[in-house]
This record gives C-alpha cells, structure tokens and sequence, in this order.
C-alpha cells in the first residue's frame, strides 16, 4: 500500500448507509469527505452541526450521545449499516471535567452500540487509543499488554473496547476499532496530551514559535491522519474471517518532541520551539507508549503506514500554512 492510493485504499463495496458520531472533530471532518469520495452514503451526527460550507453539504443531525432516547431516535430513522462511534472527549480536557468524559465516551459508547443492537446495525467502527496504556510499559508495546490508563478518557476507552467485545461476543455485532497514535492534520485537535505535536507545526506557522509542554526528550506514537482515515476504512472492509480480534495497535512513527522541532525547522525556517513541561500533561505523556507494535494489524488486515515525519512535514506544512493565515485574517 502506498500514499497514492488516497485514504479508500483499493476496496470498493459502494452504497453503505454510514452514520458517523463526533462528526465535527479533528478525524470526523476528514472521515466524512473519505467516506463520500468512496460512495459510501454518509450521514453526519455532532452536538452542534457545523454552519455554512463545514458541513460539507452532508445532511447533519443534532447528537448528545449522553442522551439514550436522542441516540435510539437517530438510529431508528437512519437505520445505517455501519456506524463510525468518533465521539469522545480527548484526554486533556478531559481531566479538567472527569465527570462529563465519563457521560460522553462511557454513556455514549454504550448508548451507540445498544442502538446498534436494537436497530439492527450491521458493523460499528471504534477509535480507540494510545491512552488505554499506562505507566511500566515495554519499549515496543504489543496489543496484549495490560492496560492501565492514568486518565479518565483511557479508562473510558479501555471500557468502550471491552463493552463491543462484549456486544460482539453476545450479540453478534461487528465491532471493530484501531488504536490510534496520536494524530496530525490541518485540522486543529481539540484537547488532546498530543496536541503539542500539531501545534509545534501551527504555531510556528502562525506566530513564529511555540512553547511546548512537554521535555524535549518526551515521544509517543504519532500518525499522519490520511493513514488514520485509510486504516478506519480498511478495517471495515478486511473480511471479518481474517480477523483475530476486535481491536489493533496502529502505528507509523515515533520521534522524540526535539525530533519534531527540528523537522519543523526545517519546514518553517526561523521557527523558536522552546520547552516547558507542564507536570500533569508530562505525567500523561510519560504513562504513554513510546512505540506501538501493529504486527496483529499487519497480519491480519494488510495494515501498513505510508507516512513517515518528513513525507508529512512536507505535506502539512502549505496545508497548515493556509490554515494560519485565515486565522489571521
Ligand atoms: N490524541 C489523544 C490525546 O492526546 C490520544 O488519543 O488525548
């Protein structure tokens, strides 16, 4: 698989009615234009759809995933096929309110694949993530290693990964999902113990320089989104026969916070990227892998990475550089 098969990758079974929660964050607003340019018929869903031309001319639906009836309404007039469950509170935020992240990511897991039971969804796609993870942890983490999250979103991920395992075994749904590393793109992420890494990229673009929060020495898994958009795709095509579990480790690169900087550097020239490490966020980041093993998706569903750090300085840069500069307009 390389980069110029675009984020679909070479399957094609056009027509899925595909209903996607959490549409309006960093992956669904891409999720959604992938899904569309694959004829899948895509239905968007978020607790404020977005105005004007972000909605990308797809048809929104209003969606507090806490609220069981809201989530039971939708399913029972969409009646989609396969559901993308991207709605989550990411792990920064969300130890500034534990409380509202449990409601969201735990509540909302539950209440989304309930519905897919009772209205008979054939398939639900979960992003799980690197924050299922916890502090003791190898040098290469495999998909099997005890989970011990430190957050209230990864212990809310590691419940929603159980909870579909539960809802497969029982009930017989398709429930599949990916780890993901964190993510980079010319959409901004909101609230998340990665964000220094997007950032490190806006900022300098934006004003010159960034402050990071973290040590330089700090390194965690991290994915360019157009192979994070092609692994959600792949995985629900990969024929379920193949598959020898619910969940898979992703992985693509793992630099170091001072690996970034300088790659950064090079791409923005002049850059000033300085460090000072916020002791809660660097707890987190401490307590996360520093590199995942995806052997498990290699094997089972022909996953590879086609993006490596400076294919995707390259890339992100003039995209990010445009995103800038409309903020600043
Ligand atoms: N990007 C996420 C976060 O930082 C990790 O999945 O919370």
């Amino acid at each position: 698989m390389t980069a110029s098969h675009g984020p679909v990758g070479p399957h094609t079974t056009p027509g899925r009615k595909v209903l996607v929660t959490g549409a309006g964050g960093q992956v669904g607003l891409d999720l959604l234009q992938a899904l569309r340019a694959r004829g899948d018929q895509v239905f968007a869903s978020d607790l404020a759809p977005p105005s004007g031309d972000a909605g990308l001319g797809l048809p929104w639906s209003s969606l507090d995933v806490t609220r069981a009836t809201q989530v039971d309404a939708l399913f029972a007039e969409l009646r989609p096929d396969v559901v993308y469950h991207l709605a989550a509170i990411l792990s920064a935020t969300g130890e500034r309110d534990p409380l509202r992240t449990y409601a969201v990511n735990q509540d909302g897991t539950l209440h989304v694949l309930e519905a897919a039971r009772k209205f008979g969804v054939r398939q639900v796609i979960f992003t799980s993530t690197i924050a299922v993870f916890g502090p003791g942890l190898p040098p290469l983490v495999g998909d099997d290693v005890p989970l011990r999250p430190t957050t209230m979103y990864g212990v809310t991920k590691v419940a929603g990964e159980l909870l579909g395992e539960y809802y497969s075994r029982r009930h017989g749904l398709d429930f599949r999902g990916v780890r993901f590393p964190g993510l980079l793109s010319a959409v901004l992420p909101g609230g998340g113990t990665s964000d220094y890494a997007p950032l490190m990229y806006y900022e300098s673009l934006r004003t010159g320089g960034y402050e990071a929060f973290c040590r330089p020495d700090s390194q965690i898994p991290l994915m360019y989104m157009p192979d994070a958009l092609r692994a959600l795709v792949e995985l629900s095509l990969a024929p379920r026969e193949r598959l020898g579990r619910c969940i898979y480790n992703i992985a693509a690169f793992s630099p170091t916070a001072q690996e970034i900087a300088d790659e950064v550097a090079r791409v923005v020239p002049g850059a000033r990227i300085t460090f000072k490490p916020d002791p809660a966020r660097q707890a987190i980041l401490d307590s996360w892998p520093r590199a995942l093993d995806d052997t498990c998706a290699r094997r089972d569903w022909d996953w590879r990475p086609a993006w490596d750090l400076a294919r995707m300085s390259d890339d992100l840069t003039p995209k990010l550089a445009a995103l800038a500069a409309r903020a600043g307009e």
